[in-house]
């Protein structure tokens, strides 16, 4: 699927990861997480929005009942470091304690937001916690935060498509393509 070249005003420049390309390693990575938390009680949790799609597939790809959960977190910065001080504008209803919990991100970027969060629902205590990214631009990293299963490394550049936005625009592409304003 392609967006009408006029409505994307030559914007959209270059995919980078096709749909087919995603798809078979979310089916791949979902096999991986069935063998691994089957039989357990697992749960996704993801941040809005960007990750919803990612979410939709990657639940529709694991094998074995689990539920699924979604936060809006918004984090605060002191300058250039994190302080830690997450604002959960929106909170999951499950209390993750009785969970292997597996956060499902979109990308992860300079790192902050979800080392923050990572932060929040460990001292929650989860029987065990996870990060699953679709992409990972580990060159951008400001804090130290390795997702346990990246599906795709990308270089920094600003990418849109697949749930991942550029003002709010563009998260319906099936693909994630090189932005460039
Ligand atoms: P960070 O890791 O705290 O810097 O923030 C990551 C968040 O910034 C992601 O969850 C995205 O919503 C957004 N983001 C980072 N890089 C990109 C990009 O290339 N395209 C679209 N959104 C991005
Ligand atoms: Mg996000």
């Amino acid at each position: 699927m392609n967006f009408n070249p006029e409505e994307v005003n030559g914007k959209i420049k270059k995919i980078l990861i096709t749909e087919e390309e995603i798809q078979l390693k979310i089916k791949e990575t979902g096999r991986l997480i069935s063998e691994e938390y089957r039989g357990k009680p697992l749960l996704l949790v993801s941040i809005l929005k960007g990750a919803f799609i990612f979410m939709a597939d990657l639940c529709r790809a694991i094998d074995m009942p689990c539920e699924i959960g979604f936060m809006c977190a918004q984090s605060y910065y002191n300058g250039t470091s994190s302080s830690g001080i997450v604002n959960i504008t929106m909170d999951l209803q499950q209390d993750v304690s009785n969970y292997h919990v597996i956060i499902v991100e979109d990308i992860i970027d300079t790192g902050r937001t979800l080392s923050d969060v990572a932060k929040l629902l460990k001292a929650r205590n989860p029987l065990s916690l996870k990060i699953v990214t679709l992409l990972d631009k580990p060159e951008r990293r400001v804090v130290e935060l390795e997702a346990d299963i990246p599906l795709f490394t990308v270089p920094d550049l600003f990418v849109v498509g697949y749930g991942l936005d550029c003002g709010e625009l563009y998260r319906n592409l099936p693909y994630i393509a090189e932005y460039g304003g």
